[in-house]
């Protein structure tokens, strides 16, 4: 089967804001406890932070990590978790059922990201607390003033402030599993006032507020009307999340399921447009996908996790080639939409749907999804430019034509490469693809690497941590093959 991708140089869709490289952090499961922080560890800095996961890090340069949760933030009490280590409460954790034991704090945190050269993206309680506690966390993070909690965080060592520009007003208010969950109604008012709180109190900072959990939400967009309406001036994002999963085995459907991300972001930001128009802003809301990635196979095994355990190996699902392809057609997405979406954060990090993966005292290995991740992070810099696919098409679930050959292209002026990311989605046949370069100031492939495997099931383990790795491969500036069922990174220069 043939293939044709164009790529014009006037044809740009925006400059990549870096933050849709970001990523996420929760306290769930194994993410800090044994994942980012193992004092026993033969790795350990002096804080007890894994210096194999903080080097890994450090070389993805992840622009923001969003703390402490997901959902569990709803029950999160910000002063339990800064000072004195000693005095420090283990907690009930609602959201999870686990214990909560406060080792790792907002006081930690902050220096593991500084470690891990990245920063944070802070989110507040708006399930059991409000817009007072919202506020507070400001002042202790980023207030220079000399009153109560700027200085609580100076008397906790603390002289500088966090400088945290990045706030999440809650998370999912809109799904009933959630702590503290409300109507869409009861969620503006609440954002709101918080908004208007913690931009009084640092008026530099920027703030997200919730949309829907996922496309299939019953209120998906009526939330997001009722959320702009009441919150359009102080807010400058609306989130979006989703997670894609493969239960039912069509592979076919489930490689095409980032259409589905295309169209919440479209109709996500056709709500934005809807609202600015109708109060006149000349403010654009621009949206962070701040929850994405694929995660399902570990539902089961979670249903038989025992109760009130701290870090229990929760939602750590093993990742196939199979689910590499998707991460590398949604990374596709956003960059194809990075005109909108300013920030996206791969849900999550460590050990918990994630791309890395710790053994608690043990060794570091990575999944099959951390290497799409690492090379639109690394190589995905720099200018969007529309890639024009001519390929054929088929028919899988409720969709009629997912196209065969998935990409985006990224012209970097820093180095003047050109990077093109590729998924070849025909589960059987190789794809002669022939490319066509207008305006581009390229001549040679510099670098094609490729992940595939004869099974789509494949995995990394700990035992054998390289069993689906990215592998150098032929190609030219005017043609080459895509094996089935396979990814790929290509620099021009
Ligand atoms: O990332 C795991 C969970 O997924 C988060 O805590 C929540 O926000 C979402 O439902």
């Amino acid at each position: 089967m043939k293939a044709k991708i164009t790529v014009n140089m006037a044809n740009q869709i925006s400059s990549i804001d870096d933050r849709i490289y970001s990523s996420f952090i929760e306290h769930l499961g194994r993410a800090v406890y044994g994942g980012i922080y193992d004092p026993g560890h033969e790795t350990a800095d002096d804080m007890g932070f894994r210096q194999d996961v903080l080097h890994t890090i450090r070389e993805l340069a992840i622009p923001l990590i969003r703390y402490p949760g997901g959902n569990f933030v709803s029950g999160y009490r910000w002063e339990d978790t800064v000072g004195d280590k000693s005095k420090r409460p283990r907690r009930m954790e609602l959201a999870w059922f686990s214990v909560e034991p406060n080792e790792v704090g907002l006081d930690e945190f902050q220096e593991w990201a500084r470690r891990a050269n990245s920063h944070v993206m802070m989110a507040v309680n708006l399930g059991t607390r409000g817009p007072a506690e919202a506020g507070n966390v400001v002042e202790y993070c980023n207030s220079t003033t000399d009153t109560y909690y700027a200085n609580m965080r100076r008397a906790n060592g603390f002289e500088a402030p966090f400088g945290i520009h990045t706030w999440c007003l809650g998370n999912e208010m809109d799904g009933p599993w959630q702590i503290g969950h409300k109507t869409a109604l009861e969620y503006a008012r609440t954002a709101c006032e918080a908004a208007k709180i913690m931009k009084w109190t640092d008026p530099s900072i920027e703030l997200v507020a919730c949309g829907s959990s996922n496309l299939h939400m019953p209120t998906f967009g009526q939330w997001e009307e009722t959320v702009l309406r009441e919150c359009y001036d102080h807010i400058d994002y609306i989130s979006l999340h989703n997670y894609y999963g493969n239960p039912s085995g069509d592979t076919a459907e489930f490689l095409g399921c980032s259409l589905d991300m295309d169209r919440f972001i479209e109709t996500v930001a056709g709500i934005c447009d809807k609202i600015k128009k109708e109060k006149n802003s000349e403010k654009d809301i621009q949206l962070s996908f701040d929850e994405w990635n694929v995660w399902f196979h570990s539902n089961e095994a979670d249903q038989k996790i025992e109760k009130w355990q701290v870090a229990p190996p929760l939602l750590e699902d093993v990742y196939t080639l199979e689910d590499a392809l998707v991460v590398g057609c949604l990374l596709n997405t956003l960059i194809n939409h990075s005109d909108r979406v300013k920030i996206a954060c791969l849900a999550q990090l460590v050990n918990v749907i994630a791309p890395i993966m710790t053994v608690t005292g043990g060794p570091m290995w990575l999944q099959t999804i951390f290497y799409p991740y690492m090379y639109a992070a690394r190589y995905g810099r720099g200018t969007a430019l529309q890639a024009e696919v001519d390929c054929e098409t088929y028919a899988a679930g409720e969709k009629k034509a997912i196209p065969y050959v998935d990409c985006s292209a990224v012209f970097s002026e820093e180095t003047g490469q050109l990077t093109l990311f590729i998924v070849n989605r025909h589960l059987t046949d190789s794809l002669e693809l022939s490319l066509e370069m207008k305006g581009l100031p390229v001549s040679r492939v510099l670098e094609h690497k490729v992940l595939t495997h004869a099974d789509l099931k494949a995995v990394n383990s700990p035992e054998h941590p390289e069993h689906v790795a990215p592998q150098d491969a032929e190609a030219s500036v005017d043609s080459v093959t895509l094996q089935p069922h396979s990814y790929h990174m290509i620099r021009l220069v």
